[in-house]
């Protein structure tokens, strides 16, 4: 599973629109059976990118799902690929702490951690309701 998910993070990649950084990313979000594809998609207003994660996992809560059960990222990194902070946040609005987050690059290493692991102390829904 892990590993079919890394090959369709891949391939989302190849779907990358990154003129300005040459930096593509793909991630894959599961839900259930459903797999939700997204790249990193940029623009010449710089601030206006768009990374990779966060357009999977809008993807899969445009399809109706608001409970995401894992993502996988993949990127041409030395290391296992780290997620910006904002893809932690909104990793945390969807996912449970303890969701598996797949971090992978093209050499072929991988690291599992979770949501949880990737941002302790997030800023949840449940602080607004004080
Ligand atoms: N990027 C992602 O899409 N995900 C990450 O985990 C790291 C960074 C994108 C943002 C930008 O398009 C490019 O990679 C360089 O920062």
């Amino acid at each position: 599973m892990t590993e079919q998910l890394i090959q369709a993070a891949k391939e989302a990649r190849t779907h990358a629109y990154v003129p300005y950084s040459h930096f593509q990313v793909g991630a894959v979000v599961r839900v259930g059976d459903a797999v939700y594809a997204g790249a990193n998609i940029e623009n010449a207003s710089f601030g206006l990118s768009m990374c990779a994660e966060r357009n999977a996992i809008f993807a899969a809560v445009m399809a109706g799902h608001q409970q995401l059960d894992e993502i996988t990222v993949i990127g041409d990194t030395a290391g296992p690929i780290s997620p910006c902070g904002a893809c932690r946040q909104v990793m945390a609005e969807f996912m449970a702490p303890n969701a598996p987050v797949t971090l992978a690059n093209l050499h072929g290493t991988t690291q599992v951690t979770t949501v949880g692991e990737l941002l302790p102390g997030a800023f949840t829904k449940g602080d607004l309701n004080q």
